[in-house]
């Protein structure tokens, strides 16, 4: 069985929208660090709600979640493949990290980027990171989805999402957040239904040990750290009703914004709502499970809360954009952002690898 090419508006309309999701949730840093979801939605109202937002410079810049996403997707564009492919996205994060004025990439990533050392033998990889659990690697790996959409590439982009994950995140909670990302894009792409991707991902985490143990040197630091990140799916799968991949989605009632930072916050490492790599994908899911094909809803929940919101809102967005396309997204969202032609280029350039070569 063989998918069918989605149209190429997909593609765009998910790059797009990640960058929309990202400059959202960040609001030049002003929402990112704001604690309260009710604070930020009545913020919101008082900027004439999100249709009245034109997301662009000086007030609206994107983050560091979308330079680092970009990197990522212009290293794929290049058309590259394993370590050639693996060296330059390397070489592209270390250039991303010039363009952080402004953004505030998090530590990890700066500390990271400063061990690697592309173009020299296996200077894409970096030591195991006890506390490289950060969303840092789950943020800029959704266009590997766009990249790798068929049932059959899933061993392709587990080892790119894996690899590119490690680069700056090397720990299982890090890493595997990267892979969920891109494993929630490619199951956007192939329609498969929202209650299904969390029973996929962990159907999935099998394949990414297995890639470990045959790469890694110092396998048993990641085996030791493995669990985290399946229990807490496993955990917000079960309170959803959804770890057979049963529907619908059960959510609390009433789940307001002030009920959504509690929630939110529970799934959490450290008390910082979508800043781990389990969480990001866990918040940007139950989003998208909410949301339907409601742009504004699915921002009310990804983009506008009281966490790491400009990561959840990358996530999301790039999701939703890749099942709905552009079709009921305030035009300001999105036209005037920052590098929408670097994006738009992008999401070309992965359409044609993708689809063009089949
Ligand atoms: C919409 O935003 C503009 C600034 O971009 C502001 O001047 C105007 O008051 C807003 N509209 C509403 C209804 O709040
Ligand atoms: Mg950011």
């Amino acid at each position: 069985m063989d998918l069918n090419p989605p149209p190429c508006d997909r593609y765009v309309a998910a790059m797009l929208l990640s960058a929309a999701g990202d400059a959202l949730g960040y609001r030049n840093q002003r929402w990112e660090y704001c604690t309260s979801g009710p604070q930020i939605h009545s913020e919101l109202q008082e900027l004439g709600g999100l249709a009245n937002i034109t997301a662009s410079l000086p007030d609206w810049p994107v983050s560091d979640d979308t330079v680092l996403h970009l990197a990522t997707a212009e290293s794929l564009a290049t058309g590259k493949s394993e370590e050639e492919l693996y060296h330059e996205v390397a070489r592209r994060y270390v250039a991303g990290m010039s363009d952080m004025e402004g953004r505030k990439p998090g530590p990890t990533s700066i500390l990271g980027t400063s061990q690697l050392r592309p173009g020299e033998p296996g200077g894409f990889r970096i030591p195991f990171n006890p506390s490289g659990t950060g969303c840092g690697a789950a943020m800029r790996s959704m266009c590997i989805g766009l990249r790798f959409p068929r049932p059959s590439e899933l061993p392709l982009l587990v080892a790119v999402s894996v690899e590119s994950g490690m680069m700056t995140h090397n720990h299982p909670t890090g890493y595997l957040g990267s892979l969920a990302s891109a494993l929630f894009t490619s199951l956007s792409v192939q329609g498969v239904p929202l209650e299904l991707w969390g029973s996929r991902l962990l159907e999935t985490l099998p394949l990414a040990q297995e890639y470990i143990s045959g790469t890694e040197s110092d396998v048993t630091s990641h085996l030791e750290t493995w669990d985290y990140f399946r229990e807490s799916w496993e955990r917000y799968l079960r309170e959803r009703g959804l770890l057979q991949g049963s529907s619908p989605a059960l959510f609390p009632s009433p789940y307001r914004p002030a009920e959504r930072d509690t929630e939110y916050t529970k799934w959490s490492l450290d008390g910082w709502a979508g800043r781990s790599g389990h969480d990001a994908p866990i918040i940007a899911y139950d989003a998208l499970l909410g949301a339907g094909g409601s742009w504004e809803e699915l921002c009310g929940r990804a983009m506008f809360h009281g966490g790491d919101s400009d990561s959840t809102g990358v996530i999301a967005g790039c999701c939703w954009g890749a099942l709905h396309g552009l079709s009921g997204v305030p035009e300001g969202n999105y036209m005037k952002l920052e590098y929408r032609e670097r994006l738009e280029a992008a999401a070309d350039a992965l359409y044609r690898l993708a689809w063009k070569q089949h």
